[in-house]
């Protein structure tokens, strides 16, 4: 996704049979890979496609929560909402700067975010008009992202499996906080539980979307698996996430809205019933009802900060200045 002139200057290492091999073999031997290894090109690719996609989901996932910071119910669930935001925003950060290490700034990922080229994820792109989708986010999106990015707390890339290490444990916090609205929405009055089904109706089948096409379809998946980038697949994570979370929706009372979703007795986990593959594309390609708010309200936080990055990197480059006069 990021174009070749993005990638770091040191990219170039011939890519004879015995580099591959050896780079391999540091690979199969659990080492970890740091910025300033020697490399394949594809490997840097990737990860600056994945940490970059990932940077992008944390920052434009603060969208559709923000908006119900000033709408929370109590000052209790406010605070709880505005830590979590800032949490996401926090995220952001740590995958910017790991991006950072393979060769590529902020400002060419973000370019390339508002430009359309990269992605983020497909799930930021469906509207919140109830408290209850507060809820559903922090249970379910928060709950899929845990389940995708505890694996990649052991990423071959170092600087990427670090960063992974506080972001699961805030995002516990953030699905647990989730499932605790939805309880106490599926343990009030009859409003309240219809608003909980209705909000579960609603981000159940693009939760599942989250993980990616299903393992046939996945253009990457077999490559980074082979790089220990992803440690399992999209379908095998997808398929812990529905084992883990049809009890929590039985335990509050919900009902998962999936007619074909039962117990395997034989393969000890739950078929489901098919993903609408359609949509998924539709929204990964812009079609989804909040793409554009999304993009348009991201250009603008970037336009409306540029003054912020300006005088940073002027105050940077002030202190690089005196320190070389200085030495
Ligand atoms: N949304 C948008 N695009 C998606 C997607 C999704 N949910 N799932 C897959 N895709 C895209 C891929 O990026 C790829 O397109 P590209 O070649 O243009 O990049 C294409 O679909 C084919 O998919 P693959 O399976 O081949 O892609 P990957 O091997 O990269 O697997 C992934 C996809 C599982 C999402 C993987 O990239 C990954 O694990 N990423 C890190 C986690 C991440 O980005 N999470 C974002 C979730 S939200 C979040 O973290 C915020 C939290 O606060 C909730």
């Amino acid at each position: 996704m990021y174009s070749q002139g993005l990638i770091g200057a040191d990219s170039h290492t011939e890519e004879t049979p015995e580099f591959l091999d050896a780079f391999q073999a540091r690979i199969d031997a659990e080492e970890k890979i740091e910025p300033n290894d020697p490399m394949p090109d594809g490997y840097r690719r990737t990860l600056v496609r994945q940490i970059g996609q990932h940077a992008h989901s944390e920052i434009v996932g603060m969208l559709p929560e923000g908006n119900w910071i000033t709408r929370a119910p109590t000052l209790k669930r406010k605070i709880a909402l505005i830590a979590k935001v800032q949490d996401e925003g926090g995220h952001g950060l740590y995958l910017y700067s790991a991006a950072e290490t393979l060769g590529v700034s902020r400002e060419q990922m973000t370019e390339e975010l508002l430009s359309g080229k990269a992605k983020y994820s497909s799930i930021f792109n469906y509207p919140t008009p109830t408290w209850a989708d507060i809820g559903a986010i922090g249970w379910l999106v928060d709950g899929a992202a845990i389940m995708n990015q505890i694996p990649l707390c052991r990423c071959s890339f170092g600087p990427y499996a670090r960063a992974m290490i506080r972001v699961c444990k805030e995002e516990s916090f953030h699905q647990r906080q989730g499932y605790e609205i939805m309880m106490q929405l599926a343990h009030g009055s009859k409003a309240q539980k219809d608003m909980a089904q209705d909000a579960l109706n609603r981000w159940w089948w693009p939760s599942l979307m989250m993980f990616g096409p299903h393992d046939a379809d996945s253009e990457h998946g077999d490559q980074s698996m082979a790089w220990k980038i992803k440690r399992f697949s999209n379908d095998a994570l997808r398929q812990k996430f529905i084992d883990a979370t049809v009890p929590q929706a039985e335990f509050i009372g919900l009902t998962m809205p999936d007619p074909d979703l039962k117990w395997n007795e034989e393969r000890s986990c739950y078929d489901h019933g098919p993903i609408d593959w359609d949509e998924f594309w539709r929204v990964v390609k812009g079609g989804g009802r909040m793409n554009r708010d999304r993009i348009t309200a991201r250009a603008k936080a970037w336009d409306d900060g540029a003054w912020v990055h300006e005088a940073a990197l002027a105050h940077a480059e002030k202190r690089a200045t005196r320190k070389v006069a200085a030495e």
